[in-house]
């Protein structure tokens, strides 16, 4: 072993224990929980190589932090653990592995329950004769605080409960609802006062206090979710009895645990949540996955720090810290200048991003980032990712304010911020970087979808000067772009099948490949239906324009410009004469036969994409929803349906349909049988 490895490890339990002084006793992290993550899993990883580096002092080796003074100390009778985390999906299955290799010969660890790892403080509700006579923090997890008097001001926890056991000590998490966290950021703000960072450090902020009216004040909430000492209580067998138990006493169990069989039940739980981190109004920061039957727990038993027979998976972090290294401006297909971060790549939210937008000048300087300062930066689910704000105790002296840049970076020419309006733009028509963005806006899949014209093509053939504007597509010259490099014969041909094809698209499409300004998909095809033909559309007034249900005055106007300009008649010139399709849908009037009927459809379908299908139940009146409830009238299920969906559907009887069934329901309103 080398002293490197030594000099590491002291160097990380010093880092850890400074920032466990920071979030355990100030309640104010500096650091985020992923970046501590990743400094624990480095020093449990250099000490499962190298045991001599285990110290008994070391973070690994203690549970959360030790109790402050200001507070009563509190023994806990039956120690308070932590819970080993899972980073992977496949360390849930070597899990259960492991589990199974420490049990008798061939027996297995049967149901497995799943519930959700909430983001709050640990804490321990004893009650005696019914009387909640004491609660306390979780603490070094033998000794933890005294915070009674505080706990006895959260709402949803009774202070009598009169069929308890004699004895009983309930745990689980004090959390605060993030529309709590919002009004008291918000009041904080008003006054001029620290904000907390998130609501789990502000629930431990408001719970220990020493002054419990302001914890009152705090309205802090509480879930339920295992037992700590119990006497004369009920003969419980599994851990899904016990939170039934917990809940028949009036306490609060939250409704989303759940019995998932085995390890791929719990994936199954753990896809659907991951979806749903944002739609619950408290937060969550993983799955936890517990053996279900109580006797199997006893004996798995427990490590120094955590049972042997749960485990948190942790979801990936959504925010993380990073470097802004500058700010960018890009510029849209229809001008529009919008500020970016160039971030040093970090990983979050599952993947690594090295931009992020900033959306807009005032944006800027409400938040207030500049290049050269640590950020904070968000991607949650498929959301493009964010820079929230600046970690402003780690910004460089005299880090210069960052000031919105006079012209365009690409075209040299100045950029105006109309009034009324957040964006800056371009109103350099031939800017090269506006004509690249009209060009790969038309060519993306939802609006004209020519395969085989990316970035990269479109670049080439822009800068190349074969391209000025979308019309010219249809009058490439492919023998100059036969002497590029990379474009064989083969790539050619399927460039020209590709261009051909898209002389067919729905005029929706067409309208929306445009880049009219404000103009998006919903209503180009309004537009479309409404008018008919392209031709039609070119000479509409104003007024008619604003006569249309669903459209405003500013996208009317934007309309109505945009077909007054003489650059726009000549690209519907070279449009109309390479024979692009300028003609309507026909208006089919489609009988309502799903008229009242709720229907989710999940899953792929070899003749629908997924709006196609919703449009389609549309069409018909029907109403297509997202999730399966009592309410769902039928689901649609493709090839590789949702698992919970399918799940959820058979416990509720509701009927299963494929595609080919689907159109059969389509036409005639039933679900055949
Ligand atoms: S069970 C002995 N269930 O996670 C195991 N813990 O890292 C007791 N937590 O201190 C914990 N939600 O603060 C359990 N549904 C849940 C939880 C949960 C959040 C917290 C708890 C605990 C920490 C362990």
């Amino acid at each position: 072993m080398t002293t490197e490895h030594e000099k590491r490890a002291k160097e990380l339990r010093s880092l850890i224990k400074d920032h466990n002084i920071a979030y355990y006793d100030m309640d104010n992290p500096t650091i985020s929980d992923a970046e501590w993550d990743m400094l624990m899993r480095e020093l449990l990883e250099l000490e499962e190589q190298h045991p001599s580096l285990r110290t008994a002092d070391s973070p690994t080796q203690i549970i959360g932090g030790a109790p402050s003074k200001i507070f009563a100390p509190v023994e806990h009778r039956v120690p308070m653990m932590s819970l080993d985390n899972a980073f992977e999906t496949g360390a849930l299955h070597q899990w259960v592995g492991r589990l199974e290799r420490r049990l008798e010969e061939g027996a297995k660890v049967g149901d497995l329950v799943c519930e959700l790892k909430f983001d709050g403080l640990a804490i321990s509700v004893r009650y005696e004769e019914g009387r909640l006579v004491q609660a306390a923090t979780r603490g070094d997890g033998v000794v933890g605080e005294d915070v009674t008097h505080n706990v006895l001001t959260i709402a949803d926890l009774p202070e009598e409960i009169p069929d308890a056991p004699s004895v009983l000590e309930v745990r689980g998490e004090v959390y605060l609802r993030r529309s709590e966290f919002g009004k008291l950021n918000a009041e904080a703000k008003k006054n001029n006062a620290k904000e907390y960072v998130n609501p789990r450090n502000a629930a431990a902020g408001s719970l220990r206090q020493k002054d419990s009216s302001i914890t009152a004040g705090r309205n802090l909430s509480f879930w339920a979710y295992q037992l700590g000492e119990v006497i004369e209580g009920p003969s419980l067998t599994s851990h899904y009895q016990t939170l039934e138990f917990l809940s028949s006493l009036g306490l609060p169990v939250n409704k989303n645990a759940k019995r998932v069989g085995n390890v791929d039940g719990a994936l199954d739980y753990i896809n659907e949540f991951q979806g749903r981190k944002d739609s619950l109004d408290y937060e969550f920061d993983g799955i936890v996955v517990k053996v279900d039957s109580l006797q199997l727990q006893t004996e798995l038993g427990s490590t120094a720090k955590a049972p042997r027979w749960a485990i948190a998976y942790k979801l990936p972090p959504e925010e993380q810290v990073t470097t802004l290294l500058d700010i960018e401006i890009s510029i849209g297909a229809a001008g529009s200048a919008t500020p970016f971060a160039r971030l040093e790549p970090v990983f979050v939210g599952g993947a690594t991003i090295s931009t992020a937008t900033l959306h807009n000048q005032d944006q800027i300087i409400e938040k207030d980032v500049r290049p050269g300062d640590r950020v904070i930066v968000r991607r949650a689910g498929e959301v493009i990712p964010e820079v929230v704000r600046p970690v402003l105790s780690e910004r460089p002296d005299g880090l210069p304010k960052w000031e919105f840049p006079p012209d365009c970076p690409a075209c040299g020419s100045k950029l105006e911020r109309p009034s009324g309006e957040a964006r800056h733009r371009c109103n350099n028509y031939d800017c090269a970087r506006q004509v690249r963005g009209r060009v790969e806006h038309f060519a993306q899949r939802t609006a004209m979808d020519i395969e085989h014209m990316g970035e990269q093509s479109v670049d080439l053939f822009v800068t190349e000067g074969l391209i000025q504007d979308v019309g010219d597509i249809y009058s490439i010259d492919f023998d100059v772009v036969r002497t590029f490099e990379g474009f064989g014969d083969l790539s050619v041909t399927n460039l020209q099948v590709a261009i051909e094809g898209s002389k067919s698209r729905p005029l929706g499409n067409l309208i929306f490949g445009l880049s009219i300004p404000h103009v998006g998909r919903t209503n180009a095809d309004l537009l479309a239906t409404t008018f008919g033909s392209m031709e039609r559309l070119a000479e509409v007034t104003y007024e008619e324009l604003q006569s249309v249900e669903g459209l405003g005055p500013v996208i009317a106007h934007s309309v109505y410009d945009f077909f007054r300009s003489p650059r726009t008649l000549l690209v519907l010139k070279k449009l109309k004469s390479a024979g692009v399709n300028f003609q309507g849908p026909e208006k089919v009037e489609l009988a309502p036969t799903l008229a009242g009927k709720t229907i989710v459809v999940t899953g792929t379908f070899s003749n629908y994409s997924r709006d196609e299908a919703s449009e389609a139940i549309k069409n018909r009146e029907g109403k297509p929803t997202g999730s399966v409830s009592k309410n769902t009238d039928v689901l649609v299920a493709g090839t590789n349906p949702g698992g919970s969906k399918i799940g959820k559907a058979e416990s509720l009887g509701i009927p299963i349909v494929d595609e080919d069934a689907f159109e059969e329901l389509l036409s005639t309103g039933e679900v055949p049988s």
